[in-house]
């Protein structure tokens, strides 16, 4: 699975699963239940987020979240973003066979910058399939949160968070809708189904049975 930049498939020992929901769903705090689990393993764990995991795209981020731009300029930048977190984070990672956590990935950008901003979703595939060189996660854990009770819980509303409750009703059904086109990948779990620790249980369970771990 994936492609170098020259377009030799890569072989990667590692698992990438990817993490995604509206504001507020309590994302960062369950990847970090389950990569303390991992851990206790002794099962080697990355945790990253997008946009961000290394220092260009970090730089990238703080453009993206304080500057209001056009769509499609804001798209270039997530999948800008993005090609520099997989080449500098993601992929040595995946390489060395650690199971990388990431807090939003491509599907983030099908349902924000394409659900819910009106950008084409197929252009998107590709775009993400061009950032990613097609590495695409082994299992896309959704949590799901009603988004009246998710943006209530976002202290430091960010300039998506601002957009309020239409917005994220669009961008749930932009998770919805990919979830229907690709229904091994993504796995569902509901917000605040349990403490951080119970959730992330039932997550490495999943992983277990998806044979993401061993
Ligand atoms: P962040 O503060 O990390 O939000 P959260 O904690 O909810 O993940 O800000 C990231 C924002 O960027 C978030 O509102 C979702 C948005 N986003 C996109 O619009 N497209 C993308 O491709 C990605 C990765 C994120």
């Amino acid at each position: 699975m994936g492609k170098s930049s020259t377009g030799k498939k890569l072989k990667l020992r590692g698992k990438l699963v990817t993490f995604e929901g509206t504001e507020g769903a309590g994302k960062s705090t369950l990847i970090r239940a389950i990569a303390a689990q991992l851990t206790q393993e002794g099962i080697p764990v990355i945790s990253t987020r997008e946009p961000g995991g290394s220092p260009v795209a970090e730089q990238i981020r703080k453009v993206i979240l304080e500057n209001p731009m056009n769509p499609w300029t804001e798209l270039f930048l997530y999948e800008a973003a993005r090609a520099e977190h997989l080449a500098q984070t993601i992929l040595p990672a995946l390489q060395q066979g650690a199971i990388v956590l990431c807090d939003r990935y491509t599907d983030s950008t099908l349902a924000y910058q394409g659900t819910a901003r009106g950008l084409p979703r197929a252009e998107i595939r590709t775009l993400n399939r061009l950032a990613t060189r097609a590495i695409s996660p082994h299992l896309t854990v959704w949590v799901d949160i009603d988004p009246a009770k998710g943006l209530r819980r976002a202290a430091d509303p960010n300039r998506f968070e601002q957009e309020g409750f239409d917005f994220q009703n669009q961008v749930r059904k932009g998770f919805a809708q990919t979830a229907r086109e690709e229904p091994k990948r993504w796995w569902k779990i509901e917000a605040n189904s349990g403490t951080p620790e119970e959730m992330a249980k039932r997550v490495v369970a999943q992983l277990r049975k998806k044979k993401v771990l061993p």
